[in-house]
């Protein structure tokens, strides 16, 4: 673990923020990082026994995709989502797969297990779940600590997948013009990184009729803040085509729902491995995400991109 740290500041510049202005390694091309890697590792390194005390068994930490069937259980869901991804990026048997903010590495192990890439790479933020990744890899799964801005592939990728992570790209203090450029140069980061005709397919949580606010979800989430399709729209524009688009809204609330359910069923392994607060601080976030998602605060949207052929 200590050796893995090592290695990872050397890519990270390990506990700064990057922001303009803040300490340590200064924003590349003056593009600002979004959250800082303490700020998501202050989320994902709650520790890997209080995530798998709740959520499904593959630690899949992303909305998952629901069947008309109310009893499904949320592994079956959870497979499901990898798999819409995997055809929506066109990953299956391909040679190299990205996926940008691999958390737990579920869909690392789907690319390799099932749809036989032979060398899918995962970047996460978190030591944790990094420790956590190496511990569970494959020789053919590789796992970074590593922003994504700072990434640099030995060869392009036929694909690249990112689920819940871009939410973590801005800041609620950061302008809507900053906000489009941090996208574009994220688009742009996937189009250059991709072999021609290969595709990204990204699903997230966006605004749809609300805006940031102080509160049971922002508190689980410092310093991120979400995008809205509009801004994704613009940014994508000239660089790649929207090639597919699912808003899948209530498969969010579910998911959400499912998790908080779990929780409150698993209490006392959620305990051992945190706190009374945490518990109540995630029971919170869970229930009015889930209203959030239902009242249409928030859409869930799973959006696949190309890049254009002339740029
Ligand atoms: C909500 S989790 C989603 C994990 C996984 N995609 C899933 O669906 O289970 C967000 C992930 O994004 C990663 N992340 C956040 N910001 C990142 C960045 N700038 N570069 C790379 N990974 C990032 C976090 O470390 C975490 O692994």
């Amino acid at each position: 673990m200590t050796d893995e740290r090592d290695d990872d500041t050397m890519t990270l510049g390990d506990g700064t923020s990057g922001q303009p202005g803040s300490e340590g390694e200064p924003p590349k091309h003056g593009i600002p990082r979004g959250a800082s890697p303490d700020a998501v590792r202050a989320h994902y390194d709650t520790g890997n026994p209080f995530f798998a005390a709740w959520l499904d068994e593959g630690l899949n930490y992303s909305c998952a995709l629901w069947s008309d069937d109310p009893e499904q259980p949320i592994e079956e869901a959870q497979r499901d989502k990898l798999d819409h991804h995997v055809a929506a990026s066109g990953a299956a048997g391909a040679e190299r797969v990205l996926d940008i903010g691999c958390g737990w590495g579920a869909m690392l192990h789907r690319l390799v297990e099932h749809h036989d890439v032979k060398h899918a790479v995962g970047l996460t933020l978190s030591h944790e779940q990094a420790a956590w990744d190496r511990a569970h890899a494959t020789p053919e799964m590789e796992f970074r600590v590593e922003h994504w801005l700072d990434h640099e592939p030995t060869s392009p990728y036929d694909a690249i997948i990112s689920m819940g992570a871009i939410e973590h790209f801005v800041r609620p203090t950061d302008p809507a013009d900053v906000r489009i450029q941090v996208y574009r140069e994220f688009f742009e980061k996937c189009a250059s990184m991709l072999k021609p005709g290969g595709r990204l397919s990204l699903q997230t949580s966006v605004y749809a009729s609300g805006s940031f606010v102080e509160g049971a979800v922002s508190a689980i989430f410092p310093e991120s803040d979400l995008p809205r399709v509009s801004q994704l729209a613009v940014a994508a524009d000239g660089i790649m085509e929207i090639v597919g688009y699912r808003n899948d809204t209530e498969h969010y609330a579910r998911t959400c729902t499912a998790w908080r359910r779990r929780m409150r069923a698993n209490k006392d392994a959620v305990l051992a491995a945190s706190d009374e607060a945490t518990y109540n601080r995630y029971q919170n976030y869970l229930a009015a995400a889930s209203r959030g998602f239902d009242m249409r605060v928030f859409n869930l949207v799973r959006i696949a991109f190309r890049p254009l052929p002339i740029r």
